[in-house]
């Protein structure tokens, strides 16, 4: 299967996926609430959400006093992050960028990546490209918590082809496993019409022992693991990898 370089630019529009679902929305308080324990922020502190998407977690960290700043590749993912902080009546600054180039110089006190939106680029060095600007954006001793599926668990419980009931549409998987990661593509068809649309992608799939690698070549010194925004520890059996790092 071939995954375009720049995948991203045609997977994350509105007319093929939308990570805002009502279910992930609906998550999205808790997921804030556990992350804002971690990071133990004062009021107005400056939290950098990488990757924010439409805004699900963005306005929650907003809500709680936090000066807030959403970056993203997907414009239209933002205009809906702003839609939603306009409607909950919270202010966020909202940027479009790519990750891999992070302009931000030690304004930030902290900085989230949520919902597995590390671990796109097919070369390494441009995941560590986007951690090292992570640590730049970050002033000395930030916070850094990164949540993205368990390579441990993907690896564990593969399954090459699953199905899924969206809703409004079925969604079918066919993944193929390398020493990196999974190659994956997703066919959606819609229930009314019967159209389908496919998009193919790459995620890397880091485990505890990667992670802290590649989180230590950027600069960062890992703190904490858990396997769950409850807090359940990172065993195999858990499909988050959330972990917790400061900038050295
Ligand atoms: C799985 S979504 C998660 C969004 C959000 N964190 C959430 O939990 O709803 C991944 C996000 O990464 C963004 N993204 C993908 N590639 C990117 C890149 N190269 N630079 C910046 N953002 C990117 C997408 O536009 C999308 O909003």
């Amino acid at each position: 299967m071939k995954v375009p370089r720049e995948w991203h630019k045609s997977f994350f529009k509105n007319s093929f996926y939308n990570p805002a679902s009502p279910a992930a929305v609906g998550m999205a308080p808790l997921e804030a609430a556990f992350v804002l324990r971690q990071l133990k922020l004062k009021k107005g502190s400056a939290l950098l959400d990488l990757c924010c998407g439409p805004g699900r977690h963005a306005v929650e960290f907003a809500k709680k006093g936090l000066a807030v700043t959403g970056f993203d590749f997907s414009g239209e993912y933002l205009k809906e992050a702003a839609a939603r902080a306009k409607k909950k009546k919270v202010s966020l600054r909202l940027m479009r960028g790519d990750m891999r180039r992070l302009k931000f110089s030690g304004e930030f006190d902290a900085a989230v990546n949520l919902f597995t939106s590390f671990g796109y680029f097919q070369k390494f060095a441009d995941d560590l490209k986007t951690l090292k600007g992570v640590a730049r954006a970050l002033r000395p001793g930030g916070l850094f918590l990164l949540d993205l599926i368990n390579g441990d668990f993907v690896r564990g419980h593969f399954t090459p082809r699953p199905w899924h009931d969206m809703g409004g549409h079925y969604l079918l998987e066919e993944i193929e496993l390398n020493r990196d990661g999974a190659r994956n593509t997703w066919t959606t068809i819609c229930k009314k019409s019967g159209k389908t649309r496919k998009r193919s992608f790459f995620t890397r799939l880091y485990d505890k022992r990667r992670l802290s690698a590649a989180l230590g070549k950027a600069g960062f010194k890992p703190l904490g693991f858990w396997g769950s925004f409850s807090g359940l520890p990172l065993t195999g059996e858990r499909n988050r990898l959330i972990v917790l790092a400061r900038k050295i």
